[in-house]
């Protein structure tokens, strides 16, 4: 597979009744950001079984399939992405696995197919590409679209960020914002939701973004005010570190000893969120939470030990190449011998609201 993604997604006429026939894009390639590092963060073996939590376009999947004769087990929780892997599944003949369903419920979903162990896990957090560039799926501020976001997809049953922007109470949303987009005019930007909708409900993309620039203005870097009130609903509403708390503990239930995890993060919570697990699960920082005790209790040593390199960032050319790459952060366990914690990871690191 080559990744011929242009920075731009490419234009053409949508001759679909929901778009009215105007100039939409075609969805861009995904450009998998940090491959290479991943790749030999897992050093797959022939034989082995892994597990892309994040299977988006494929491109984790389809390196770690090339570098061995291994088995790769994918899961998304956007059917399309699913139904876009067949080909691959065709290509690797056996070797590939689709699985449409959530990577915190990973350990439940792979029981259900005989597998209980496996020898890496990898996760390549937030949104695809195709998502991004889809009108109809609501992600993105720069194409109208109706106000969705559901990496399900609109048929998912969890709320939409219509449903959160026309009914949350004016200071969640405000904390939301704050927390999840680092908004500091979150206050004003929830004031400005809730007047709007008292006039007529927001359902498209563009009428958010628009109640956003009434009260946000342009930062000196040039970024659209809308950027991170969409990311930090993006982020409810998917329930995305939730999400990664369950993904992480479930990853340290199904590791075998030697397995590795990777996940690569765009977000500063969720880069905090691995990072602590990572810590507390290698013993870095001693108890699992303040209202533990210290313990010697065998089920709490170290379950990861952590490689000397630490956190990897994208170099420069892969910032060029893909300036999405920018915020991303790789960080890498061993699984040990020692048995899972049964304490779940924080969740949410509590930012403080605004
Ligand atoms: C950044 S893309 C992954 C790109 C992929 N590594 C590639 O090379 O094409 C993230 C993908 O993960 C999926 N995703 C996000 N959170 C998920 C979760 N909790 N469970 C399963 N899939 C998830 C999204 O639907 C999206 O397709």
């Amino acid at each position: 597979m080559t990744f011929t993604s242009p920075t731009r997604p490419i234009m053409h006429a949508c001759a679909s009744a929901s778009s009215g026939g105007v100039i939409c894009p075609l969805p861009a390639a995904h450009q998998p950001v940090l491959l290479d590092e991943v790749v030999d963060a897992l050093t797959p073996h022939d034989g082995g079984v892994y597990v892309d939590g994040t299977f988006g376009a494929g491109g984790y999947s389809h390196a770690i399939l090339e570098s061995a004769d291994c088995t790769v087990w994918a899961i998304d929780r956007d059917p399309d992405a699913i139904a876009a892997g067949a080909a691959m599944a065709e290509e690797f003949d056996g070797r590939l696995g689709l699985i449409t369903g959530c990577f915190g419920d990973m350990d439940g979903l792979l029981a259900e197919r005989g597998v209980t162990q496996v020898d890496g896990v990898t996760f390549d957090l937030g949104v695809s590409s195709m998502q991004l560039d889809q009108p109809e799926r609501g992600f993105s501020f720069r194409y109208n679209g109706p106000l969705d976001m559901r990496m399900e997809g609109a048929h998912g049953d969890r709320p939409s960020a219509a449903d959160v922007v026309n009914h949350m109470r004016e200071k969640e949303l405000a904390d939301i914002i704050y927390q999840f987009g680092g908004e500091r005019r979150s206050r004003q930007v929830a004031k400005a939701i809730v007047e709007a909708r008292g006039e007529s409900p927001i359902t498209r993309t563009f009428q958010l973004a628009d109640i956003v620039r009434s009260v946000v203005g342009k930062s000196r870097d040039g970024l659209d005010p809308a950027t991170r009130t969409f990311q930090a609903l993006r982020i409810h509403v998917n329930d995305e570190i939730g999400e990664l708390g369950r993904g992480l503990a479930a990853a340290e239930t199904i590791l075998s000893p030697g397995g590795v995890l990777a996940a690569v993060s765009f977000h500063s919570l969720e880069d905090r969120l691995v990072k602590d697990f990572l810590k507390q699960r290698s013993g870095a920082s001693p108890r699992p939470s303040r209202h533990r005790p210290e313990t010697t209790d065998p089920s709490l040593s170290p379950s990861f030990t952590i490689p000397s390199k630490g956190v990897i960032q994208p170099g420069k050319e892969e910032i060029k190449a893909n300036p999405r790459a920018r915020s991303g952060r790789l960080r890498s366990a061993i699984r040990t011998g020692e048995p899972a914690w049964d304490t779940a990871p924080e969740s949410n690191p509590g930012a403080p609201s605004p």
